[in-house]
């Protein structure tokens, strides 16, 4: 063992079983769902996005997420997200008893109106119905998710007052919420993403909302954005076990960034997860096996014990 002391704490959140499944062909069964959701949660991982209440036309894939959740046994303080795109999709997630919503729009027209086929404007507008659905109900934690804050699959790079001007709007109604700035296509570059980190978390201090990064590895640069993102103070990641994924509505990008490697990198550097990662990495391989699965990472793919080798306390 090294002698690395552990003083910082991130909280890696786990997109596989909705941001990854949701771009796997092949029905993948609700048990199997429920398991590989239970697989990181015995890991460790505390936080998980499991499924999505979108349309079925629009993602076959994420049909049976209340039934997911249903089934999933979970430690106490664990935390099990849905993905929404409108009000629908949280009055559906409230009805199945799913109080910890991610609710997302797009900073750009096309990637908007692709994904959740609207203006954005129609999606800031629609936050504020999101806001009173929520407000009464016990337990109800939002996260707000900006896709394309730093690139477009159909506008190329996206300028930081792009982003400011929809947070304007989503912070105006002073609701307390967490907010995901995404990577949505893996173009993103790191000096780009600490300094969009260091402009949002200036321009709405005190506006009563924390930070989150969600990236993609589509060019290789997903831990670098991360760790970025880090020094900028960011303490939340979304990534994806095994990898997987590649938006359906973002052409070309690929997986989310993989867990294991942001697990492996955090702890070798002393900063805490709380995540086994190579009960993470057991996941990893069973998630790797499904049909038609694409999957990335680099932590995964190499020798088992040089992966392990001097490995810090979860
Ligand atoms: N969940 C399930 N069904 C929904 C829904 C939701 N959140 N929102 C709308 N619908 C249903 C409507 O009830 C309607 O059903 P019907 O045909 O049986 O009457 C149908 O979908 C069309 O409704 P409409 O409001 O016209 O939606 P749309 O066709 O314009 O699609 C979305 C809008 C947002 C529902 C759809 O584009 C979508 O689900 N996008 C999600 C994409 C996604 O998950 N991307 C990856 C994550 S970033
Ligand atoms: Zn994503």
């Amino acid at each position: 063992m090294t002698d690395t002391i552990i003083t910082e704490r991130v909280e890696i959140v786990d997109v596989a079983p909705r941001d990854g499944f949701q771009a796997v062909g092949p029905w993948i069964p609700t048990e199997t769902k429920v398991a590989v959701v239970e697989g990181l949660l015995a890991a460790g991982v505390r936080r998980i996005e499991t499924g999505a209440f979108v349309s079925p036309k629009a993602v076959p894939q994420m049909a049976d997420t209340a039934e997911v959740h249903a089934a999933v046994t979970r430690p106490e303080g664990a935390r099990l997200c849905a993905l929404v795109p409108n009000e629908t999709g949280v009055r559906r997630a409230l009805e199945a008893g799913i109080t910890d919503l991610v609710y997302v729009f797009s900073v750009t027209e096309s990637h908007n109106q692709g994904n959740v086929r609207r203006p954005v404007a129609d999606s800031l507008a629609e936050l504020e119905r999101v806001f009173e659905l929520g407000r009464d109900v016990d337990g109800f934690q939002l996260r707000v998710n900006v896709a394309t804050a730093f690139d477009c699959p159909f506008e190329g790079r996206v300028p930081s007052a792009a982003v400011l001007a929809c947070l304007d709007k989503v912070t105006a109604h002073g609701f307390p919420m967490e907010i995901g700035l995404c990577d949505t296509t893996g173009r993103a570059f790191p000096d780009q993403v600490a300094d969009l980190f260091d402009r949002t978390q200036r321009a709405y201090d005190g506006a009563g909302c924390t930070w989150a990064f969600h990236g993609h590895d589509t060019f290789g640069l997903g831990v670098s954005n991360a760790l970025y993102a880090y020094q900028a103070g960011v303490r939340v990641f979304d990534a994806a076990a095994a990898g997987l994924g590649g938006c359906p509505f973002a052409p070309g990008a690929t997986g989310n960034t993989a867990s294991e490697d942001l697990v492996f990198t955090f702890q070798n550097m002393g900063v805490e997860t709380g995540i086994d990662l190579e009960r993470l990495l057991a996941v990893a391989e069973d998630i790797a096996v499904l049909p038609q699965a694409a999957t990335g990472g680099h932590i995964r793919t190499v020798p088992r014990a040089r992966a392990l080798a001097d490995r810090p306390a979860a």
